[in-house]
């Protein structure tokens, strides 16, 4: 190995190019910063490469096969005559045309905006220093300021270690085959949203999680059409069931689980654990600078994403909060713009959060749990899908819209869709709640006609009082 001994002076590096590194690499040079990013697997990250992105579009893959299997469409009079999956095509489309086409764009932006990319491991030597150690180099870095973007990686539990047949999400996006039967251990979005993939693929799932229900961060009028949903394609749900082993061989692998201090068994031909992240800070050299970690190992930062070393920033995965890539990419903006000098302060109100199953959930803002449990004086207006033309010509009528809002003023303070588009139709609540509009605001705001916009519309004409649709 080559070891440059003499540091080299940059003027702001960022660790890692998930959706927090790249887009902060990308703003801080918009901002006149010469910028640094170190990566020491692919460009784009976990999302762009493991994560959001290829699991979207394997649930993608299986909307188009089951919808094509099972007629879904027959009531319009479209019959399909059965379809087949050739499962090499589907993985060389997601890896070719999905993954590849999106990296790809990003490492054309990277350079654009003329960032040096540098492949490699980072580890601090000090508050000022960083190894940066490839194969067959190691260079040393001295920067003047540093955003640590790391993300994080699948938590392994005992008894399933990760190989061949015990796969975690990574494994889980490209197995060699479609499993006939996949035991999915914890059943949260990862869980959930690659269980729902594979059933509609045609494996039967088996969800095994230790929790009383599935989608834990959903409340029950929401996760139940998923169970639903989950129900009427044949998949299994074990709640409140402790994972102890899986025993592979060759072909196959048993999953022991405990319910009520009872063991059970299940054998399936793979098994996916999807229990959770943990940030990446513990390799990173971090014991020797002074950014100071939490109980749970993330970076402790403040509200310009500062850690506790003042020319040192952190986001993303790697920060407190919801581990999703949009919440990465808005801390990227706030990090870069005080790295170059702005006075920026992360001041988001909330992040949404979305569940791509079958019905879509998401969330902004509070939830009926969260309003009560701070006492706010709010009102509740829901609207059922089965209002909305455009959902019912979709023949996609399950599901609801629930606002919540002040009652005093009418602001907007939070709203949960479950439905058909759930995720694109938060991003008008975003808007709403981030700018602190009203129910009014919202419903003498003209909506195209039909759409599933207008479902929001609806939801507001309900608060109002004033309701023409229900
Ligand atoms: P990451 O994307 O994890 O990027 C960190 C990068 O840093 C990686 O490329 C890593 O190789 C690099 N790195 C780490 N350590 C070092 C080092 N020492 N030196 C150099 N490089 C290093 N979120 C959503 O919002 N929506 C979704 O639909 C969604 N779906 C998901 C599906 C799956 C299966 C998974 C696993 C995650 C999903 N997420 C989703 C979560 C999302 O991927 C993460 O929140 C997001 O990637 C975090 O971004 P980040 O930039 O903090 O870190
Ligand atoms: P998670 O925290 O969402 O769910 C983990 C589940 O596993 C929980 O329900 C938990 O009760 C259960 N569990 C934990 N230990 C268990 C055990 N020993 N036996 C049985 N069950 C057990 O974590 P997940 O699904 O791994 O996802 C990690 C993160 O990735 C999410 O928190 C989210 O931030 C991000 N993500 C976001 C997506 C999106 O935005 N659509 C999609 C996928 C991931």
């Amino acid at each position: 190995m080559v070891v440059g001994s003499q540091a080299k002076s940059v003027q702001t590096v960022v660790i890692g190019s998930g959706p927090g590194g790249y887009v902060a690499a990308i703003r801080a040079a918009e901002l006149g910063q010469k910028v640094t990013i170190i990566e020491r697997d692919f460009i784009g990250g976990v999302c762009l490469n493991v994560g959001c992105i290829p699991s979207k579009a394997l649930i993608n893959a299986g909307h188009n096969y089951y919808s094509q299997i099972h007629s879904t469409n027959s009531i319009m009079g479209v019959h399909s005559k059965g379809a087949t999956l050739n499962w090499d095509e589907t993985q060389k489309w997601k890896n070719e045309q999905v993954v590849k086409t999106l990296t790809g764009g990003i490492g054309m932006l990277l350079k654009k905006h003329k960032i040096d990319i540098l492949r490699g491991e980072a580890r601090f030597n000090d508050n000022q220093v960083i190894n940066v150690i490839s194969e067959d180099e190691s260079h040393l870095l001295e920067f003047e300021k540093c955003i640590i973007a790391t993300g994080s990686r699948p938590i392994e539990i005992p008894g399933f270690a990760f190989k061949d047949r015990v796969v975690n999400s990574t494994g889980a996006l490209s197995l060699p085959e479609v499993p006939k039967h996949l035991v999915v251990i914890g059943g949260g979005v990862i869980g959930s949203e690659l269980a729902g993939a594979y059933a509609n693929l045609g494996s039967k799932v088996t969800i095994i999680e230790g929790l009383p229900h599935i989608l834990n961060g959903f409340d029950k009028e929401m996760y139940s059409f998923v169970v639903d949903d989950f129900k009427e394609k044949g998949v299994e749900i074990v709640t409140n069931a402790k994972a102890k082993e899986a025993i592979q061989d060759d072909d196959s692998v048993k999953v022991v689980y405990e319910v009520d201090g009872v063991e059970h068994q299940v054998e399936a031909d793979y098994c996916l654990v999807s229990v959770g992240r943990r940030p990446n800070t513990d390799e990173i050299g971090i014991n020797n600078t002074d950014v100071k970690l939490t109980d749970r190992g993330q970076i402790v930062v403040n509200d310009r994403q500062q850690t506790s070393v003042s020319h040192i920033y952190a986001i993303g995965d790697i920060v407190e909060g919801p581990m999703l890539a949009h919440k990465a990419s808005y801390e990227a903006k706030i990090a870069a713009g005080n790295v170059a000098g702005e006075d920026i302060q992360n001041c988001a109100i909330s992040i949404p959060a979305v569940a791509y199953c079958d019905p879509e959930l998401a969330t902004m803002g509070e939830t009926v749990e969260s309003a009560k449990e701070k006492n706010l004086d709010f009102m509740i207006s829901k609207f059922p899908f089965a209002a909305n033309g455009r959902a019912i010509t979709m023949n996609a009528t399950k599901g609801f819209i629930r606002m919540l809002s002040d009652k005093a003023t009418g602001v907007i303070i939070g709203a949960q869709i479950a439905g058909p588009g759930a995720s694109d139709l938060i991003s008008e609540f975003a808007l709403a709640i981030e700018n602190g509009l009203t129910t009014e605001d919202i419903s003498m705001t003209v909506h195209p006609h039909p759409t599933l916009g207008e479902a929001i519309m609806d939801t507001s004409e309900l608060a109002d009082g004033m309701p023409i649709h229900i």
